[in-house]
């Protein structure tokens, strides 16, 4: 198997070092060899840390290594059998990509895009063949991180995307198959858990240290979403908002908000700038939560009801199986539990009950319970697991 990585930033470079532990010869091809080079030094100083750390032997080391080839030209993936893009995210660049990378691959080789708001349709249409075309959601650090999202296209061949499911198990994925729709899995059911959470903060009803507090305390997530989004910044996680709110033809529930705009155009952007929803400057203190337990307790049902309503949404839609939808939020983002399952534990009715008040309160679309939870409510239907 020889698989090509186009892109050798931070996504391509992980992928590769994947793809290349597992056996496959891995071109990775980049135009800027500046940044190629620093990924096969990455890629090699990592894997001599492993050897350090004696999680991997130097033999497992050097034939990754040796599986690697690092090259300038596009025609150097003539041989691949997959060619998984990591490029930029500008949806022009890549399509002039691919309707160049066809032309210079075998007529069977599979093409994927690593793009995690652009739609594979879209992507799909420079290309003459989109049958052997899809989405591959690797998430960040690729390395680390067990999730993979496979996204067909409406043009998809089956077969295609079944050897990739068999392919990226085999390197010891977690894989989940996602229809091609913004956000796709991961990053459409997160939402809430950031957007709630800021409403919750601009309402002043509680301040981000005790959100964060309480999410961590009650809800037993390992971050809580203010230090997350200061952890991935809150440049890319503002774009990202923006990118599934105005793909959803401005669905209310996906608003972004001012706060996070405010601090995305200051430059604020968290742990790479030492400020975001925190300051992480020198001799800087971590402002204390308010250890309120019923307030708690609150914040919790009403972050969680956003969350689980939204998980119900896409399954009802059929986005994607009750288990994957579970499965991807689990090995995606860690969180404790699927929000499928934690909907059946908490009680549908519960659920209903909180998004209910909240529609009635204040009589905004973006609370509007999906059809599927009431049922399911009522008990006249069920979540096929
Ligand atoms: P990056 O900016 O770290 O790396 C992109 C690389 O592509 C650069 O080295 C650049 O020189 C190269 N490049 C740009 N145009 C090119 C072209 N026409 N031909 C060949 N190489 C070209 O980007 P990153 O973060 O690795 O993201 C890559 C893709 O993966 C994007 O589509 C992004 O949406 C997606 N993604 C990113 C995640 C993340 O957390 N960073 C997570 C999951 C997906």
């Amino acid at each position: 198997m020889v698989v090509g990585i186009i892109g050798s930033g931070a996504m391509g470079a992980g992928i590769a070092q994947v793809s290349a532990q597992n056996g496959c010869r891995t071109l990775v091809y980049d135009t800027d060899g500046t940044q190629l080079e620093k990924a096969r030094m990455l890629i090699s100083n990592g894997l001599a840390k492993s050897v350090d750390k004696k999680k991997i032997s130097s033999d497992f080391r050097e034939l990754t290594l040796s599986n690697l080839e690092f090259v300038n030209e596009l025609h150097s993936l003539s041989d691949c059998d997959l060619v998984l893009e990591a490029i930029v995210e500008v949806k022009e660049i890549k399509k002039e990509l691919f309707s160049r990378l066809a032309k210079s691959v075998k007529p069977d080789c599979v093409i994927a895009t690593n793009t995690s708001s652009l739609s594979v349709a879209s992507l799909a249409s420079s290309l003459a063949h989109p049958n052997r075309f899809l989405g591959i959601h690797f998430f960040n650090p690729a390395t680390l991180m067990p999730l993979v999202e496979i996204i067909p296209g409406l043009s998809t061949d089956s077969s295609v995307v079944k050897n990739c499911q068999n392919l990226l198990t085999s390197w010891g994925k977690t894989v989940v198959l996602a229809k091609d729709t913004p956000g796709f899995i991961v990053n459409r059911l997160a939402r809430s858990y950031y957007s709630e959470s800021i409403r919750i903060a601009e309402e002043q009803i509680a301040d981000f240290a005790t959100i964060d507090w309480a999410l961590k305390t009650f809800g037993g997530f390992r971050m809580g979403p203010f230090e997350l989004m200061d952890f991935i910044g809150n440049d890319v996680n503002y774009r990202v908002t923006e990118s599934v709110w105005s793909q959803f033809f401005y669905e209310p529930r996906f608003k972004p908000s001012l706060t996070q705009q405010r601090l995305f155009e200051s430059g604020f952007l968290g742990l790479k700038t030492g400020r975001g929803y925190y300051s992480y400057e020198e001799g800087a203190s971590k402002p204390k939560a308010v250890e309120d337990p019923v307030l708690g307790q609150a914040i919790v049902e009403r972050v969680l009801a956003m969350l689980i309503n939204e998980a119900v949404d896409s399954y009802y839609l059929g986005i994607a199986s009750a288990k994957d939808l579970d499965l991807a939020m689990e090995k995606g983002v860690n969180y404790p539990k699927g929000l499928l399952k934690w909907g059946e534990e908490m009680g549908w009715n519960k659920v209903l009950k909180v998004l209910q008040n909240l529609f009635d309160w204040y009589g905004e679309d973006r609370y509007r319970p999906c059809v599927l939870l009431k049922s399911l409510a009522e008990e006249t239907k069920k979540i096929d697991w």
